[in-house]
């Protein structure tokens, strides 16, 4: 992992990067970016050395003609899902996937007929609402409340507010846990209840896990909704990758959990318009499986190490508050009352500042912006800081 932010480190295709001009000029007071992107969600770490190694492996043989996946990719999935989530999975319920997202997509289309309601928590990960705008389904947001019986507030949607939604056109629930943004872990009894709704409602859930090995409360463990009972499993497609967790999304690989064989069936038909990941994907993807969990670890506690000082910097900026994260890389900042004091936007004005964020109308909730934070130490301090005279201006 970077020690330290070197503009050369930085990939000279990246999307996060690449978006402002300014992010790749330095400024000479302080010798950091004019403008410090941290807003699309991957991270700026150099990959666990055994992925850079699988990478220099293959492209040391030069033909990039059609790959299968790796004999022992999919039983080394399922090794880690029992390991990390002590979830059972047979490796015949898995499917390989480009991605995500286009899984989301995918799942919205076969799953739902044209008039069949697809609900969805907001705010939410984008791709959530969009992959139901895209095939014109009707769609029902359903706000999470900020629920504060665990302690801190975190964003979560209850069982009852979705049994509230439901009517006899509901077909697809598209979840996120951990969530994004907000980054709540959902507990045992939350996730039943859930599922007893489901069950009652004849629901499909599409459950996106991507963050699910990203749990910064070290006394919470990510519990798999499928996981649950058989009945919930039958009823679920469960998304999934390293993408995040490695710093390889780039590589476009991704996996759906699918043990009932007609929702299994269903997707794979869709075959043709989910391309097979490529050969570096499923190389890069066997090095993470194989020998990337001390480089995980190495991150977690970074990342855990993050989050005082952005509480620290949150709680000097007046108009600022947060959810305290249980997961994710992301910090999901309420500037609502910043807005409402000053009357103008808290991103344009971070913007001014040097720190370039994503919108939280992109996720649904004009008036809060996401910071990723998966950076170096002295980046985010400086952002950070950036972050606090934004507030104060
Ligand atoms: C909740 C969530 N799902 C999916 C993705 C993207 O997944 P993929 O790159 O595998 O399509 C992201 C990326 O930020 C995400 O946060």
């Amino acid at each position: 992992m970077n020690a330290l932010f070197n503009l050369e480190n930085v990939p000279s295709d990246s999307f996060r990067w690449g978006k402002f001009l300014e992010s790749k000029q330095i400024d000479a007071s302080t010798g950091l970016p004019k403008l410090i992107p941290l807003w699309v969600a991957d991270m700026d770490f150099d990959v666990a050395e055994p992925i850079q190694m699988a990478m220099s492996r293959y492209i040391a043989s030069p033909r990039f003609g059609y790959a299968t996946a790796p004999a022992n990719l999919a039983h080394l999935i399922c090794e880690r899902l029992s390991r990390l989530y002590d979830w059972q999975v047979d490796p015949e319920w898995l499917m390989m996937l480009p991605g995500v997202v286009p899984g989301l997509y995918a799942s919205t289309l076969v799953y739902t007929q044209p008039d069949q309601q697809v609900l969805f928590p907001e705010p939410i990960y984008h791709h959530l609402h969009l992959a139901a705008a895209m095939f014109e389904r009707p769609q029902q947001a359903i706000p999470q409340r900020h629920d504060t019986s665990q302690g801190r507030a975190r964003l979560l949607l209850s069982g009852d507010d979705l049994r509230d939604v439901c009517t006899s056109q509901s077909r697809l629930l598209l979840f996120c846990n951990p969530q994004n943004p907000g980054g709540t872990v959902y507990r045992r009894h939350e996730l039943e209840a859930l599922a007893a709704v489901a069950c009652e409602k004849d629901l499909v859930i599409c459950s996106d896990e991507i963050h699910a090995d990203l749990i910064l409360d070290p006394t919470l463990r990510h519990i798999p909704i499928a996981s649950l009972n058989n009945e919930i499993a039958e009823r679920t497609v469960t998304l999934m990758s390293l993408g995040k967790t490695f710093n390889i999304a780039g590589m476009g690989l991704a996996w759906a959990v699918v043990k009932n064989p007609e929702l299994r069936a269903a997707l794979k038909n869709l075959q043709g318009l989910l391309p097979s990941p490529t050969g570096f994907a499923y190389q890069a993807s066997l090095a993470a499986l194989e020998q990337g969990e001390p480089w995980r670890q190495q991150l977690l506690t970074q990342l855990r190490s993050y989050l005082p000082l952005i509480d620290d910097a949150i709680a000097r900026s007046q108009g600022l508050s947060w959810l305290y994260p249980e997961a994710t890389h992301l910090a999901w900042i309420d500037a609502r009352d910043w807005e409402q004091q000053h009357r103008r936007s808290f991103m344009s004005t971070l913007h001014a500042h040097g720190l370039a964020l994503s919108p939280g109308e992109q996720f649904g909730a004009p008036g809060w912006v996401r910071l990723n934070f998966a950076t170096t130490q002295p980046l985010l301090q400086e952002a950070l800081a950036r972050l606090v005279s934004a507030a104060a201006d």
